[in-house]
């Protein structure tokens, strides 16, 4: 039954197929959800929060990065800041983007088992533990009183948020889904939140067939793609980003209504460049590892390539990919630039 302040029916994911994902996404202990008539999975925790997602005061002032995981928001949000703020290089170095851009519902991955280790891991430093209780908080607490504007990151669709969510500015980023499978597959490995165990083919079976988190794929996508000419709603895709990063830099401030000089956008470029992207702690998320919330020698921010997907699909997962992507696009206007 949906909650009273709630429209949508949260329903559990049958205790077998829970089971399994369970052996194989060890970050999770209790099993998986589906949201809404569009069945968007989620762990168990996203219960206690759905409803303060979709009640959640939106303000005009709002500036949202959204996207499906893995498709350039971390780099969307770098952009989308620097160029709502004047690009003040002085506090994007200063502050890091965790603080700068909260993830509204990275708290729904922390399973409460995983929370106490860390911190237990992390109880000989105040300083960690301060950090640890920022990035775990419930967005949607941290958000309440933060004054304006404010830069929020959420890989939610567009139904879970209050419905004059584009009261606010939104831009949300679209990747191709084999580059965004290949990408996330690494982060679910190194991520204890996620703890996945499985090699890329399991992991691509559980994307492709809506059995991992914010999936269905293809219906988070629709969803935004028919906003797009919303003009609250700037639509943005991975690959335009890859080809041509001026042209978007561009697109972002004509959103904003900002004017920049060739020279200034030129430096934006290099500032939001893969390699300088790397180096800079304020945008790589290396605050994962200082916390030992993702471990081994993976990176958040990886290869940053489009196209990279085509080492990892042998044939006939090349040909059911190709075949589930023209399946899921015949009914809708929605296309990839570079397909
Ligand atoms: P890869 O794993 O394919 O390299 P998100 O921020 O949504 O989690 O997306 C992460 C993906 O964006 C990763 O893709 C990451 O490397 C890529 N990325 C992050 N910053 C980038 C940048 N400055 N230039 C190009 N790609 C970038």
């Amino acid at each position: 039954m949906p909650e009273t302040n709630y429209p949508f029916e949260i329903t559990d994911v049958e205790e077998g197929t829970s089971k399994m994902l369970m052996k194989y996404f060890t970050g999770e202990m209790t099993g998986f959800v589906r949201v809404g008539p569009k069945g968007y999975f989620f762990p168990q925790k996203f219960r206690q929060e759905a409803a303060n997602f979709y009640n959640m005061a939106i303000r005009p002032s709002d500036i949202f990065v959204t996207s499906y995981p893995r498709s350039g928001t971390t780099w969307a949000q770098e952009l989308v800041w620097m160029v709502a703020n004047d690009l003040d290089y002085e506090t994007s170095n200063a502050i890091p983007l965790t603080e700068r851009y909260p993830f509204l519902e990275f708290s729904v991955c922390v399973h409460p088992v995983n929370m106490q280790r860390f911190i237990e891991e992390n109880s000989h430093d105040e300083s960690k533990l301060e950090l640890l209780r920022m990035v775990t908080k419930p967005g949607t607490e941290l958000l309440a009183d933060a004054p304006s504007p404010r830069f929020i990151k959420s890989h939610l669709p567009l139904s879970l948020f209050p419905p004059n969510i584009l009261d606010g500015k939104m831009i949300y980023v679209a990747r191709d889904p084999r580059d965004v499978a290949v990408s996330f597959y690494h982060l679910n490995k190194s991520m204890r939140t996620q703890g996945y165990t499985g090699d890329f083919k399991l992991f691509w079976e559980c994307f492709m067939n809506d059995l991992h988190h914010w999936t269905p794929f293809f219906e988070h996508l629709k969803e935004a793609w028919e906003k797009r000419h919303h003009p609250n709603l700037l639509f943005l895709f991975y690959e335009e980003l890859s080809k041509d990063l001026p042209g978007a830099v561009r697109r972002v401030a004509d959103f904003f209504g900002k004017s920049y000089s060739d020279l200034q956008i030129e430096h934006l470029c290099d500032h939001l460049s893969i390699d300088s992207f790397k180096n800079n702690n304020s945008v790589n998320y290396d605050v994962m590892k200082e916390l030992g919330i993702m471990v081994g020698n993976k990176e958040f921010i990886r290869k940053g390539k489009a196209g990279g997907w085509k080492d990892y699909f042998d044939e006939d997962m090349t040909a059911q990919a190709e075949r589930w992507i023209a399946d899921n696009l015949r009914n809708s206007d929605l296309r990839f630039p570079h397909l």
